[in-house]
């Protein structure tokens, strides 16, 4: 019996992943640690905690993930997404375990025309982006058989995120505005846990871009959101990212291939359009603890 120690545990991601760890390795123990259990700003605390535990594989999801946030409060970003994987790394390897990282499509500028390759340049154009790329980093310096996930534009039934808020506006206003010049991929946290199993059983080692299939802006998937919900008597009005004006700079096409995790695994993750009309069928009441 092995011992899985996922971090974060208490995040949009955590607990889809937990639950999608504690079906596929029912032989093994899984954990989840959140910040009541573990700071992984604090070395001393983080390295203990993790040698004590003696896990064979630890997920690092936790992060400061308000990337608008992060622009005011670069050293706390940096302390989380940084320093905070370098610890996760360091006690990781004190025990000989395994570490995978959650990292973003945000370590790049956008600037290409085709999607991304694990082996692109990256290049943020935000201190969100500067601080996971710091974390990959560690995770490449200090973790031999360390695994990168990148991903996108998450979404899922444990967190407030685009879905949710689009939901809620949609409430309270006849015309929301949503931007229609950045393009990616949108990711269902159900499916990224499933992907992230199969990449555990493979043992697969290094980065991988992983996120649901096909393309869209953000007022595609605003549009897609309403529609799915029948809610389509809200206008949707397309806006620049200049007009919205926030804090972090967003790379205008941040599209991940996602081609080696298909020859790795053998299957591509779902549109992004089946996994929301999924995700759109859970009933409100279930999602109202969103
Ligand atoms: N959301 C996205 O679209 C997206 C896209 C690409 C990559 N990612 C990456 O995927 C991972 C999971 O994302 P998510 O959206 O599930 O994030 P999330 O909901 O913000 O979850 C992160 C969890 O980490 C905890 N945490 C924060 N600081 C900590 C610390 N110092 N020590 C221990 N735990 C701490 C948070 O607790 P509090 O809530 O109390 O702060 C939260 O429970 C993150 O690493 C993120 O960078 C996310």
């Amino acid at each position: 019996m092995n011992r899985i120690l996922v971090i974060g545990a208490k995040g949009m991601l955590g607990r889809d992943l937990m639950k999608e760890l504690q079906l596929s390795f029912s032989d093994d123990e899984v954990l989840g640690w959140d910040i009541d259990e573990i700071d992984i700003r604090k070395e001393q605390e983080t390295v203990t905690k993790i040698e004590g535990f003696r896990p064979a594989i630890v997920i690092n999801l936790a992060g400061y993930t308000d990337v608008d946030g992060c622009e005011s409060n670069e050293q706390e970003a940096f302390a989380v997404n940084a320093d905070g994987m370098r610890h996760v790394a360091m006690g990781v390897r004190r025990c000989g375990a395994k570490v995978i990282y959650l990292s973003t499509d945000y370590v790049f500028d956008g600037e290409k025309d085709k999607p991304y390759l694990e082996d692109d340049p990256p290049n943020p154009l935000s201190i969100y982006g500067r601080s996971k790329w710091k974390g990959e980093q560690s995770v490449l310096k200090l973790a031999g058989d360390g695994l990168i996930i990148r991903t996108q534009w998450l979404y899922g039934g444990h967190g407030r995120n685009f879905v949710t808020t689009i939901l809620r506006q949609a409430k309270e206003k006849k015309v929301l505005s949503i931007v229609n010049d950045q393009i990616g991929s949108p990711t269902y946290t159900v499916d990224l846990s499933r992907a992230i199993a199969l990449l555990i059983r493979k043992k697969a080692s290094g980065i991988f871009h992983v996120t649901n299939s096909d393309i869209c802006s953000w007022y595609d998937f605003g549009q897609a959101i309403l529609r799915l919900s029948g809610m389509e008597e809200v206008k949707v009005l397309p806006i620049s990212s200049g007009e919205l004006n926030r804090k972090a700079a967003r790379p205008s096409y941040s599209v991940l291939s996602t081609e080696k995790f298909k020859q790795e695994i053998g299957i591509k993750l779902r549109p992004w359009s089946e996994a929301l009309k999924d995700f759109l069928s859970i009933p409100q009441k279930e999602m109202a603890s969103v």
